[in-house]
């Protein structure tokens, strides 16, 4: 049975000290803020009893809330036999402690919520072990924390030690010695990727990375273009490590397609590292699909996000070739706005509209990544002894658009169009075959 919870949005005034330096808080409305807050509760599976936005004037440094409103919560808590009370912001461990107290009850902040949530759905090595390392280290800086603020209570001595302080450092041990463990792991982890990453370059195909906010639809997208059938549900974060798959593209070309974890706004800075890992991938593809939900009422503020994290990549959403605007769920959309969506890709070749649901739009996708792909394709004539070659020939209709075949017993001429990067890799494979460039590149 899941746990009975109560979400607190706090919707923090712009005046505060707290939130001046980061901006992106606050320029989410406060209803925008609580939906966010909801989708992250039901991600794992929690009850929502009751949500509510707490507009916030001043913080309280010992509870965060104020005393009437503590009052208020504590309450609806013991009427409504609550488990668990999540507050949408980061507690200090302090505040966290102090609103168990006054409710009686389990407190979770937005940073542990996330945790939980990545925890819950890591699905490879490497995922797991960032989501460990990023709890650790998330406990150990509250047990720091929470040991300076004792060390304040007892007037600076924080080396005359009591139990308190004990158990805390023998805590704070026991986790340094994890995280040096797990580090060691994750290197081995991710240089075995390195290994995995250089042999599907030799064995190469294009890459196709899906981002976007979470909840845009890449999972989905993923499903309807390989029929795989990866988790995809109305939750947050339904996907936190890259999946991979093969996929065929309309003029025979094989890529692998890859999704990635759903982006979010304000990541606590314990999960950053964590989610970037799986964006490694990113930074090598060939093609970068951003999906956007073109109903989503903070489309700019998770523009920005998506754009910053991407920066951080070396990736310029605006200027870089390779990015795609897939604006999906236009089903969702009145008629005259979907057709307005749809006009207005149809004279860019990097934006497409589309419904990964019913599938419209799906084909022009396919189409305008092949274009892409083949831009710079070469077209060759090849003549192949196949009682010497078979094997040759496999290869070229794997790789290449084969636009024509003349079979003379043995001998097969073939003409195509192959990118230079293949036509590189196949004269390194079958040096003995000659090939002739029919044109320059188109
Ligand atoms: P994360 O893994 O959390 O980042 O999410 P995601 O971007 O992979 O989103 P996902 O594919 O899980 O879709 C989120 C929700 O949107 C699901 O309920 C989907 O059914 C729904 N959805 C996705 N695409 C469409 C669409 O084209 N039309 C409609 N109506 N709903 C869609």
């Amino acid at each position: 049975m899941s746990e009975r919870i109560i979400i607190i949005h706090p919707h923090l005034d712009r005046n505060l000290k707290e939130i001046a330096s980061s901006n992106a808080w606050t320029d989410i409305s406060a209803d925008a803020g609580l939906a966010e807050a909801s989708g992250l509760a039901t991600a794992v599976d929690l009850d929502i009893i009751r949500s509510e936005i707490i507009p916030i004037r001043k913080i309280k440094p010992s509870s965060f809330l104020g005393k009437g409103v503590i009052d208020r919560i504590g309450d609806m808590v013991e009427e409504s036999d609550i488990a668990l009370v999540f507050v949408n912001y980061s507690l200090s461990p302090v505040q966290q402690r102090n609103l168990e107290k006054f409710w009686n009850c389990k407190v979770i902040d937005r940073t542990g919520l996330i945790l939980e949530i990545f925890g819950a759905r890591a699905k490879t090595k490497e995922g797991k072990l960032q989501v460990e390392l990023a709890a650790l280290d998330f406990q150990r800086s509250r047990l720091v924390r929470s040991w300076t603020h004792l060390e304040r209570q007892r007037g600076g001595f924080g080396f005359v030690g009591g139990p308190g302080e004990t158990q805390i450092e023998i805590d704070r041990r026991l986790i340094g010695e994890r995280i040096t463990k797990i580090k060691k792991q994750l290197e081995n982890v991710k240089s075995n990727r390195r290994l995995q990453r250089s042999s599907r370059e030799k064995v190469p195909f294009n890459v196709i990375a899906l981002v976007g906010y979470t909840n845009a639809g890449k999972s989905t997208l993923f499903n309807k273009l390989t029929g795989a059938n990866v988790f995809a549900k109305d939750l947050l974060f339904a996907t936190l490590d890259p999946t991979m798959r093969l996929l065929e593209l309309p003029a025979g070309r094989k890529v692998i397609l890859s999704d990635t974890v759903g982006f979010i706004s304000n990541l606590p800075t314990h999960l950053i590292a964590a989610f970037r890992a799986t964006l490694e991938e990113v930074q090598y593809a060939d093609v970068i699909l951003y999906i956007r939900d073109v109903t989503d009422s903070n489309a700019n503020i998770e523009y920005e996000s998506v754009k910053s994290i991407l920066k951080d990549l070396d990736i310029d959403i605006d200027e870089d070739e390779r990015v795609f605007e897939v604006l999906n769920k236009i089903d969702l959309l009145s008629e005259d706005d979907r057709e307005y969506i749809i006009n207005s890709c149809k004279r860019n070749k990097h934006k497409i509209a589309i419904s990964a649901v019913q599938g419209d739009g799906i084909q022009e996708l396919l189409t305008k990544i092949d274009n892409f792909l083949s831009k710079d394709d070469i077209e060759i004539e090849l003549v192949i002894d196949v009682s010497k070659f078979g094997s040759a020939l496999g290869w070229i209709y794997e790789h290449a658009d084969v636009k024509n075949r003349i079979d003379d017993g043995c001998i097969v001429t073939i003409y195509a169009n192959i990118s230079e990067k293949d036509i590189n890799r196949f004269k390194q494979k079958y040096s003995d075959i000659e090939i002739k460039i029919n044109f320059s590149s188109k």
